[in-house]
C-alpha cells in the first residue's frame, strides 16, 4: 500500500471497532443534543458520525460546538460499535460512530451557496459557476472516480493489444471533421494561425506511415459548433488507428473493449457480436442513421399501399420519387386533439410539410384522411404497421431522407417511458461515401475525403457517385453516436480521384493536405481507425444524459465557463503582440460569469 493511504471515513466497518483512527474531511452537518454533538463527517470515500461527549471531554465539545458545515478538520478517536436502536442502515458505516478524543480545525468555510449532498436541485449554472463544490458532492465525485476508472481500462486494453499511446500536437492547421476551427494567432508569424485540432486524424495516419501500426490517445478535440446535451466545445475522443487491417478487425477490436468496461464496472456481459445495420436499413427501420434499439416501433414503407388511395398529398409525394413511410405508436389513439395537434406541429417543425394520422377505433378508423381510402386498404395499412385497436397511425409522405427522418424524431419523442435498462449497441455501416449539396451545387464526403468506398462499389464512382458505399461505420450505443470511423484511402490514385468528384483541385488539395498525401507517397499501409467519445461513452455508463455531468469543468450551452469567466477580453498591449485588431469590443456573454473580476 503506497504510504500516503489515510483510512476513509466511508471505509470503517463494524470489524474496526475498538481501532484509534486519525480522520479528515469536511463537517456535513452538526447535530447538538444537549451533552452530545453528533457531526457527520465527509471526504471522498463516504460519511462517518463523530460523537463528542461534554460529559467525557469539555474542552473538545467545546470545540466542537463551533463548526458548520463545510469547515475542514481532522480528528483522532475511538471506532465504536453504534448501540442496536442507533444503527443507521443507509449508511454502509452505520454500524459504527467514531468517538472523538482530539479534533484540530484546519479551515473554516463560508456557507456554500448549496448544499454539498446528493440529488440537490440546484441551478446548473449555480452548479458549473462553483464547480469545486458541486465536484465535492458524493455523486459527482463518483462520476470523476468512473471515469478514471474507464480510462485506465480503455489504456490498459489497448496496451495488451499492443497499442502505443502517442500524444499529437494541439497547435496545428485545421483538420477535415467539417466543423469550425478554434483558431490560436501566431505572434513570431503576424497574421497566421494555428487550429486546434478537431481531431488528430492526419496526425494518426502519420503515423501508420510512420510504422507504428497500433495507435491510441486519449486525445482533446476542439471544434466551434453548435451546442447540444451530447456536444463540448472540448471533448475528449479515444481516438485509435490500425495498419493492415479490415473493418471487421476494428469491430472485434472495439467489441472487447466495450464489453471489457461493462464486466469491468458493472459486471455485465454484454452479447456479443453487436448488430450491424447499413445505413440504409437503420433509416428505413428507425429513421435515424444511430438508431435507439432499447425499443420497437419500427417505421414501414408503405409507398405501394399508399399509391393505391385517392389522397393527393401522398399521390404527388410519390410522383416526385418521394415515400410514404408509416409508424405505429401503441396506445395512442387515446391522444386528445390538442396531443394530436402538438405532434403535427412537431412534424412541421421537423421540416414536414405535415402529417396525416390514422387512429384505429373499436369499430372501423378514424382520421381526417379516412375517406381518401377504402376501408380495405385500411385494413393492410393497418396491418403492415400492427396496428391493434387503440393505436395511433402516423404518416409522413417526402422526399426518402426526410420522410425516415420525421418519423424516425417522432418515434423518439414518442417512445415509451420505460426503456431496457441494458446497453443496446450496434454498428451502422455502409454509409454513403458522398452527398450533394444542393446549395453550392457540389459533394461532400460523408465522413471526411479519406474515407475509402467500398471495393465492389468502385465502378460506380464515375457514373453513379450517390451510390458509392463507405468503408465507414459509426458505433451507436442507445440511440448515440459513440464512436466513428473508416478505412482510408491509402493510394495516390484514388486519392486523387476522389479530390476531383469533391471538386478539390490539386492545388487545393495540396494545399490543404499536402504533408499528408507527400507521405503518402512513401509507402503508405492500408490502414484505418476509429474515434470514442470517451465524454458520450462515460455519460451512458453512468446513465447520465448530459456529458456535462461527466467532464469535470465543463462548459454551458453558450461555450462559456461560469467559474473562470472564460472566454474574456484580453488586455490591448497582448492583442498588439498578436498583431490583431478588434473590431467591436467583445459583446458581454449572454450568461453573465461570476468570479471576482
Ligand atoms: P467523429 O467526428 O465522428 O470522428 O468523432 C468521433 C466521436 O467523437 C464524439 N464527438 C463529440 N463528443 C462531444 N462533443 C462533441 N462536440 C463531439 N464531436 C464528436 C462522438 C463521435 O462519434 N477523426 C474521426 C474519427 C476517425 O475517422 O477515426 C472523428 O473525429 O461520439
Ligand atoms: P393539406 O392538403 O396540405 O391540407 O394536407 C391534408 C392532410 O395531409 C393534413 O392532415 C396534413 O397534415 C397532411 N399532410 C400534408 N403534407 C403531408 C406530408 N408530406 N406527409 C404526410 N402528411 C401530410
Amino acid at each position: 500500500m503506497p504510504a500516503f493511504k489515510r483510512i476513509g471515513c466511508g471505509e470503517l466497518r463494524r470489524e474496526d471497532a475498538g481501532k484509534r483512527v486519525e480522520l479528515a474531511g469536511w463537517v456535513q452537518r452538526r447535530r447538538d443534543h444537549g451533552g452530545l454533538i453528533f457531526i457527520d463527517l465527509r471526504d471522498r470515500t463516504g460519511l462517518v458520525q463523530l460523537v463528542f461527549d461534554g460529559g467525557k471531554d469539555a474542552e473538545v465539545f467545546h470545540q466542537a460546538e463551533r463548526l458548520r458545515a463545510e469547515y475542514v478538520i481532522s480528528v483522532a478517536g475511538e471506532v465504536v460499535e453504534r448501540l442496536e436502536d442507533r444503527i443507521n442502515p443507509s449508511l454502509p458505516t452505520g454500524e459504527i460512530e467514531v468517538v472523538v478524543q482530539e479534533l484540530k480545525l484546519l479551515n473554516g468555510s463560508r456557507t456554500p451557496p448549496f448544499y454539498i449532498e446528493d440529488g440537490i436541485r440546484v441551478d446548473e449554472n449555480l452548479r458549473l459557476r462553483y464547480r469545486y463544490l458541486d465536484l465535492r458532492r458524493p455523486e459527482m465525485y463518483r462520476r470523476l472516480y468512473l471515469r478514471h476508472k474507464a480510462v485506465k481500462i480503455i489504456r490498459d486494453y489497448l496496451d495488451e493489444a499492443g497499442f502505443l499511446e502517442v500524444e499529437t500536437p494541439m497547435l496545428t492547421r485545421s483538420t477535415p471533421e467539417g466543423a469550425r476551427d478554434y483558431l490560436v494567432p501566431s505572434r513570431v508569424h503576424p497574421g497566421n494561425f494555428y487550429a486546434l485540432p478537431q481531431s488528430p486524424q492526419l496526425f494518426k495516419q502519420l503515423l501508420m506511415v510512420a510504422g507504428v501500426e497500433r495507435y491510441f490517445q486519449i486525445a482533446r478535440c476542439f471544434r466551434d459548433e453548435d451546442l447540444r446535451a451530447d456536444r463540448q466545445p472540448e471533448f475528449t475522443q479515444v481516438d485509435l488507428e490500425v495498419s493492415f487491417v479490415d473493418q471487421e478487425d476494428l469491430f472485434a477490436l472495439l467489441e472487447g473493449l466495450m464489453a471489457r468496461l461493462w464486466k469491468e464496472l458493472h459486471d455485465y456481459e454484454l452479447p456479443r457480436p453487436f448488430p450491424r445495420l447499413p445505413y440504409r436499413e437503420a433509416m428505413e427501420r428507425f429513421g435515424s442513421d444511430k438508431p435507439d434499439l432499447r425499443f420497437g416501433m419500427e417505421l414501414a414503407d408503405l409507398s405501394d399501399l399508399a399509391g393505391e388511395s385517392e389522397f393527393r398529398v401522398f399521390k404527388s409525394a410519390l410522383e416526385a420519387g418521394g415515400v410514404v413511410k408509416g409508424l405505429c405508436v401503441p396506445g395512442g389513439g387515446a391522444f386528445s386533439r390538442k396531443q394530436l395537434d402538438d405532434l403535427v406541429a412537431l412534424a412541421v417543425q421537423l421540416g414536414a410539410r405535415g402529417l396525416a394520422w390514422l387512429i384505429k377505433e373499436e369499430e372501423g378508423w378514424r382520421s381526417p384522411i379516412a375517406k381518401f381510402f377504402p376501408e380495405q386498404l385500411l385494413e393492410r395499412i393497418g396491418e403492415r404497421l400492427s396496428a391493434g385497436k387503440g393505436d395511433l397511425l402516423l404518416f409522413a409522405a417526402g422526399p426518402w431522407e426526410s420522410a425516415c427522418r420525421i418519423l424516425g424524431q417522432l418515434r423518439l419523442h414518442l417512445a415509451p417511458s420505460e426503456l431496457s435498462p441494458e446497453p443496446h449497441f450496434a454498428w451502422v455501416v455502409d454509409f454513403p461515401l458522398l452527398e450533394y449539396n444542393q446549395e453550392e451545387k457540389r459533394y461532400h464526403s460523408v465522413n471526411h475525403p479519406f474515407t475509402a468506398p467500398r471495393e465492389e462499389d468502385l465502378s460506380l464512382l464515375e457514373e453513379r457517385p450517390l451510390e458509392v458505399r463507405a468503408q465507414a461505420y459509426d458505433l451507436v450505443l442507445n440511440g448515440l453516436e459513440i464512436g466513428g470511423g473508416s478505412i482510408r484511402i491509402h493510394r495516390r490514385p484514388l486519392q486523387e480521384k476522389i479530390f476531383q468528384l469533391l471538386g478539390l483541385s490539386p492545388e487545393e488539395a495540396r494545399e490543404k493536405f499536402g504533408f499528408l498525401l507527400e507521405a503518402f507517397e512513401f509507402g503508405a499501409p492500408p490502414h484505418g481507425g476509429l474515434a470514442l467519445g470517451l465524454d458520450r461513452l462515460v455519460a451512458q455508463l453512468l446513465g447520465d444524459d448530459n456529458i456535462r455531468q461527466v467532464i469535470a469543468f465543463p462548459k454551458t450551452a453558450g461555450a462559456s465557463c461560469l467559474m473562470t469567466g472564460a472566454p474574456a477580453p484580453v488586455t490591448p498591449s497582448q492583442l498588439q503582440e498578436l498583431h490583431i485588431a478588434v473590431e467591436r469590443d467583445g459583446e458581454a456573454p449572454a450568461e453573465r460569469p461570476g468570479g471576482s473580476r
